[in-house]
């Protein structure tokens, strides 16, 4: 039956929805009182709600019909969610969540690395990750695949201080990607955390120059890429390509967001270079397999 609305409870509708997004944007703005960014991404969240309220089937009328099942970071969908509802991701999401910086929640991207990872249990080589940060993604990677228990390592690589500032093109600065202290010095923490596991590798540095130290990696089957910055990505990746099983995969984090696009065209110049093309995911992630 199809689904309509008359013109007075369209209106009611719109009513109810706008008071929704002022009570979410007043909500919001008394959080992050000088907090320009969480305020944007507070409007954006109260225009996206607003618009679903008063769309129920949809923006366009040719989508799938039904409800919503996913919505938060990038993207929105009625596509089943299932394999997010298991015990075993809740539990690597929650641990990971709660020791991230991420600011909000990125369950369908932090879905894909644990795939990924469990993808790559059965593929000779071992892990890394470029961009740690407190090391959020890793947890939930360690969690979900049971790390420890494997025979493989899990080389872990970041300043854990920053972008570089060095690193960062003219494009990429007026993008407004910058070394602004947002991710502030966390190798203390991070050593800690990860010390308890004797295959799990933090290193400290700045890609490029830090690769010549990682030791006793020949064969990865799993790569995670997120450094916000275009230089130091095409580098990790022309690192670890030669290194990557048949079969591997790596994941590229920011490389469908729009910010990113220095970042995207790099990578799919070096990835063409290698006779690949990068697949980007609904959540904004990228996506090479060997
Ligand atoms: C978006 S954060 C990583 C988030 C992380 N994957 C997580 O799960 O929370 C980006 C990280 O890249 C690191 N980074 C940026 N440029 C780098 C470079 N040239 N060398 C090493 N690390 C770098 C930063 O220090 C920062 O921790």
């Amino acid at each position: 039956m199809a689904f309509s609305l008359t013109g007075k409870q369209q209106e009611e509708l719109e009513e109810l929805s706008s008071k929704v997004a002022d009570l979410l944007m007043s909500y919001h703005s008394s959080l992050a009182d000088n907090d320009n960014r969480g305020k944007r991404v507070a409007k954006f969240k109260a225009e996206l709600i607003k618009k679903i309220i008063t769309n129920p089937r949809g923006h366009k009328m040719d989508i799938v019909p039904g409800p919503l099942t996913y919505i938060e970071d990038l993207f929105g969908t009625r596509a089943s969610t299932h394999s997010m509802e298991s015990e075993r991701f809740i539990d690597a999401y929650s641990s990971a969540k709660a020791i991230s910086n991420w600011g909000r929640d990125i369950r369908w991207r932090c879905y894909t690395v644990c795939w990924a990872a469990e993808h790559a249990m059965n593929i000779e080589g071992d892990f890394i990750e470029f961009g740690v940060d407190r090391g959020g993604l890793s947890t939930a990677v360690i969690s979900y695949t049971n790390f420890e228990k494997t025979d493989k390592n899990f080389f872990l690589v970041d300043t854990y201080q920053g972008l570089v500032e060095d690193y960062i093109s003219e494009k990429e600065q007026e993008l407004n990607i910058v070394a602004d202290g947002r991710y502030p010095d966390c190798w203390d923490e991070v050593s800690n955390r990860f010390s308890k596991y004797d295959n799990v590798k933090p290193i400290r540095g700045a890609v490029p120059d830090v690769l010549p130290e990682i030791e006793n990696l020949d064969k990865v089957s799993y790569c995670s890429i997120d450094m916000n910055c275009a230089a130091p990505e095409v580098a990790a990746l022309e690192y670890v390509w030669p290194k990557l099983s048949n079969g591997g995969l790596i994941i590229f984090d920011d490389y469908g967001f729009p910010k990113h696009q220095v970042q995207r065209d790099s990578l799919d110049e070096i990835a063409s270079g290698f006779g690949r093309s990068i697949y980007t995911l609904p959540t904004g992630q990228g996506l090479l397999v060997k």
